[in-house]
């Protein structure tokens, strides 16, 4: 059972319920590989996307699980809404809350915006990412790839590389990953590293090839360019010659490891479309386990409701 009404970060889970979100995916996932993926978990509840930043997997995945199990769903995106008109992120918050909205799932480009509006709100809220802070669900279908994958998380050595710095998604991993006991490795260009960043219990590792040296699990992230006001790098080209996971830095790592990218992914950019289409690469696979981790994400926070 989750502690909490909302989910705003994986700071905020402990170990416990990290395993227990990763236990429930594992059964959702079978739901979602049978010809009726129709459950009626969320029969007469109601869950609406609040979306301020773009997105595909995030938003949609949320929406297709909400749908497969039974709720009356909505999205609402900062177009054709009265955000346009100034309405603050309050108001609107409570204006969904109003309508009897049990589950409020929240995308902004401010770090802390849905624990802003989570205490003031009976809905329960879900992070879908918060400017650079944190991206808990991509986290959570990260960890629940890999342990699919390995059968544990416990022991693993994970390598992130890319532009740390923009990173919610690197941010949560390197929370939920220590949390369960995994070694984790950062590498990015010196302008993306946050400073000080090992003190969350990570290594920096001096070059792409020291990070992947050894690792079962090889995560690329995407060059955020939208988040920068500045380049903090010379040339695309320079980047992928000095930062990418190349055919030749994956022979470094384990043979079983796996590659993983939480997309959308540039090309050429963070790893070759040769590498994200080998055999060693789950991020395809890592779109349908977003959907089965939403699915235990919604049956959770759902199950607590019943509670109450
Ligand atoms: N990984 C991720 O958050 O993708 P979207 O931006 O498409 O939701």
């Amino acid at each position: 059972m989750l502690k909490s009404k909302d989910l705003l970060g994986l700071k905020q889970l402990s170990a416990e319920e990290i395993n227990e979100i990763i236990t429930t995916a594992e059964m959702m996932k079978m739901v979602l590989d049978t010809n009726n993926k129709k459950t009626s978990h969320l029969q007469g509840r109601s869950v609406v996307t609040l979306f301020y930043e773009n997105s595909t997997r995030t938003r949609l995945s949320f929406e297709l699980a909400s749908k497969y199990m039974g709720s009356v769903s909505a999205n609402i995106s900062t177009s054709g809404s009265s955000v346009n008109k100034g309405e603050s992120l309050l108001d609107t918050a409570r204006t969904i809350d109003m309508m009897a909205t049990d589950i409020i799932i929240m995308r902004h480009n401010q770090s802390g915006a849905p624990h802003f509006i989570a205490p003031h709100l009976k809905s329960s809220v879900v992070n879908a990412g918060d400017g650079m802070n944190e991206h808990p669900t991509q986290a959570l279908l990260d960890m629940f790839t890999m342990k699919s994958s390995f059968g544990k998380i416990e022991g693993l050595k994970v390598a992130i590389c890319g532009d740390i710095f923009h990173s919610r998604v690197a941010r949560s991993n390197v929370i939920g990953l220590t949390k369960l006991g995994a070694e984790v490795s950062l590498f990015g260009p010196p302008t993306m590293l946050p400073m000080g960043i090992e003190k969350m219990g990570c290594k920096v590792a001096g070059s792409v090839h020291e990070a992947v040296e050894g690792a079962d699990v090889v995560m690329g992230l995407r060059v955020q360019l939208e988040r920068q006001n500045q380049s903090l790098f010379p040339t695309v080209s320079e980047y992928a010659n000095f930062y990418s996971i190349t055919q030749d830095v994956l022979k470094l790592a384990n043979k079983n490891a796996i590659v993983l990218h939480p997309g959308p992914c540039n090309h050429g950019v963070e790893l070759p479309t040769v590498v994200y289409d080998s055999p060693q690469s789950l991020i395809n696979e890592q779109v349908k386990n977003g959907v089965a981790i939403r699915m235990a994400i919604l049956y959770m926070l759902m199950a607590r409701r019943n509670q109450q």
